[in-house]
């Protein structure tokens, strides 16, 4: 007989890890770019502008978590990463301003898909290698803090995480 699929428990050290929490938050936005490079393929234009907004939301919430709850919770325990905080920062404001002029450019009347598409891309690849680097560096350091503190910046994070305006929800 075959065994019964093995479900992940809430208390395995993988869904109770700060990573195991964010990595998953980076996989869903991935999605949307996905979403929103298939729509602009097929040049379904409300579509698209309607994922790039989501993009820009999702992330933006994210990138809140970080700079609230991860952040901080690091900048004192580990003063090796300050550089690194530092050009994460940077990536997240590079991010907004990008996905912001991308949405912009969205609602006129005649986009240039052209150039939103190249916006995306450029998005998407720095994003790829800021998120490798939190997964590998900085929420690995964040879930070695002590448990008390580990704890409650994995509650802060995915209370903040949760906090998405009702048009752009899960
Ligand atoms: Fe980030
Ligand atoms: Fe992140």
């Amino acid at each position: 007989m075959t065994p019964p699929p093995q479900i992940p428990s809430a208390d395995a050290p993988n869904s109770r890890t700060l990573n195991a929490r964010l990595t998953a938050d980076h996989g869903e936005i991935e999605g949307l770019f996905r979403d929103a490079r298939m729509a602009l393929e097929r040049d379904l234009q409300a579509e698209a502008h309607t994922v790039v907004d989501r993009i820009w939301m999702r992330l933006a919430v994210h990138i809140r978590a970080e700079h609230k709850v991860v952040f901080p919770a690091l900048v004192e325990v580990r003063p090796d990463l300050q550089s690194v905080l530092q050009a994460l920062h940077e990536d997240h404001d590079y991010f907004m301003s990008a996905l912001a002029g991308a949405v912009k450019a969205m609602k006129g009347p005649s986009p240039d898909v052209a150039l939103i598409r190249a916006a995306l891309e450029a998005v998407g690849l720095r994003l790829d290698s800021h998120n490798a680097i939190e997964e590998e560096t900085i929420y690995p350091a964040a879930d070695e803090l002590p448990r008390e503190q580990r704890l409650q910046v994995l509650e802060d994070v995915s209370r903040e995480l949760a906090f998405l305006p009702i048009r752009h929800g899960r």
